[in-house]
């Protein structure tokens, strides 16, 4: 499998504890207040959209105060152990205020509920309602058992549900990018993955629903959109009354012909699965952005083949190769596993020199995390001791950290088309955005009346680690 980490901010942990509120001042209207946070992928945020969606209908309003919430969700991630402890002690908290507040219902969805199932009700106490990720849908019946104080679990998988007539519910929106998810589930079996368990088989939405959700954001002002699914390359949806099908390379072109003012983005890639139709779609329109998260997970064909990642590095770098060959200015990203069941010195070498080889824009790096259940748990030992996935991983993000400055001082004097998102949070007389490699990009507002939502041409001056510093071009 292949997860939907765009590298933003948003990955995992960077986001965890924050919560989103998806209506501001309607809020007041309603009568009952529900307040969600969300952890781990984007998918997991573009899930609490449709959740937020969902409660909306039923007379709920979001709230960003839990203090003031009748009902609290958490949307969860399991795909490592730490995600689910960071988890497990903010629910400890949610706890305490239902101690003195009787009456508010604590529910978890996504991953974690799908995982530990009606575990989390029973036997731990911990939450009033549990949802899977394919059943949002029986959220309203279920707050209604739970409110008789029944037990209120559905973490049943679907081969269907895709959300497609849902309109999401933007949340913590900057009105300018959003995500749109265009498949669920996951067929591929990594075997380090919980994935294709928590969110089970891969299915596509109907292509029609996608490009009305995407025309409708434009209309709106939204300049940006992110397609989102584990695996967006193995996007096919079969339309029944035109017998017609749609693949992913068919469907990035239907979005980015909506506006050429429009930015596409996806996420995320499984190297099996690009094809070069892809790689010439994007190549093909100046609004699909030059940026690819393609997670190598390691860099030594054994643990690949002990991952059942399908590649070898040799196949994998030269994947690299044609879409530098294709779009010399396409920024890649990766994801990397460190400390993989047997990996010895020499296969964390191989990891090393694959990078330095792909010469990654980005990456997140994780050690390896044993999941219960995966097909790694059942077959081999998580043997590698942990001070040296330690310092495998410390050689990894070093390495990176070189290749991540090398890349962004590579800008410095370019000239990039950017597309304001907002304000700097560090200084507001600057704005902040991306340019197309995905690379986010701080610049002064000077007199100019620009806002969040145009494309200004930025010069760069300055470059650290992960931010580009430059100057509005008239
Ligand atoms: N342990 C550590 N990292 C994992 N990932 C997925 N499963 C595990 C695990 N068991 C990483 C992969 C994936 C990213 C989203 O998380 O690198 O691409
Ligand atoms: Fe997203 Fe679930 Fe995977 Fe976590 S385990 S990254 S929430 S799909």
């Amino acid at each position: 499998m292949n997860m939907l980490e765009i590298p933003t901010k948003t990955h995992d942990e960077s986001r965890q504890g924050e919560a989103y509120t998806p209506v501001g001042e309607e809020s007041v209207l309603f009568s009952k207040k529900f307040y969600i946070e969300s952890y781990g992928c984007q998918m997991n945020f573009s899930d609490s959209e449709i959740v937020a969606s969902i409660l909306h209908q039923e007379g709920f309003g979001a709230t960003k105060h839990f203090e003031e919430a009748s009902l609290i969700l958490l949307n969860t991630c399991s795909i490592r152990e730490k995600a689910e402890q960071t988890i497990r002690k903010r629910l400890t908290e949610f706890r305490k205020t239902k101690e003195k507040k009787p009456d508010l219902l604590i529910g978890i969805l996504g991953c974690m509920a799908e995982r530990l199932k009606a575990k989390l009700l029973e036997e731990e106490k911990l939450v009033d309602i549990v949802v899977g990720p394919d059943a949002y849908r029986s959220l309203p019946t279920l707050i209604a058992e739970a409110e008789t104080g029944q037990k209120a679990v559905n973490v049943l998988l679907s081969r269907e549900e895709t959300y497609a007539d849902i309109s999401p519910i933007r949340i913590d929106s900057n009105g300018v990018t959003a995500f749109v998810s265009i498949m669920r589930g996951c067929n591929n079996m990594c075997s380090f993955c919980v994935v294709p368990f928590t969110r089970g088989r891969e299915r596509s939405r109907n292509a029609d629903s996608i490009l009305a959700e995407v025309q409708d954001l434009f209309n709106r002002g939204f300049k940006e959109v992110t397609l989102l699914g584990q695996n967006v390359d193995s996007y096919h949806w079969y339309n029944e009354s035109t017998k017609t099908s749609v693949n992913f390379a068919e469907l990035l072109e239907k979005v980015a012909l909506i506006s050429p003012l429009l930015r596409v983005r996806f996420s995320t890639s499984h190297p099996k699965d690009i094809t070069d139709d892809v790689l010439f779609t994007m190549a093909k329109y100046k609004n699909i952005c030059k940026y690819i998260h393609l997670p190598i997970q390691s860099g030594n064909s054994r643990i690949l083949q002990l991952m059942n990642r399908t590649y070898s590095r040799e196949w994998y770098l030269a994947k690299v190769d044609r879409i530098k060959a294709i779009m010399p200015d396409c920024a890649i990203s990766t994801d990397i596993i460190t400390g993989f069941c047997s990996e010895t010195e020499a296969d964390h070498q191989d990891t090393l020199t694959a990078m330095q080889y792909a010469q990654y824009d980005y990456a997140y790096m994780f050690f390896y995390s044993e999941r219960p259940g995966t097909l790694a748990a059942k077959r081999f030992t998580d043997d590698v001791p942990e001070e040296v996935k330690k310092r495998r991983l410390q050689e990894i993000i070093q390495l990176q950290n070189e290749l991540s400055k090398k890349s962004y001082t590579n800008d410095i004097g370019k000239t990039f088309e950017v597309l304001i998102e907002g304000e700097s949070k560090k200084d507001s007389t600057h704005w902040k955005g991306r340019n197309s490699q995905n690379k986010m990009l701080v610049f002064p507002k000077k007199n100019y009346t620009y806002k969040p939502g145009d494309y200004v041409q930025v010069y760069v001056q300055d470059a650290t680690q992960a931010t580009l510093l430059g100057e509005i071009i008239a």
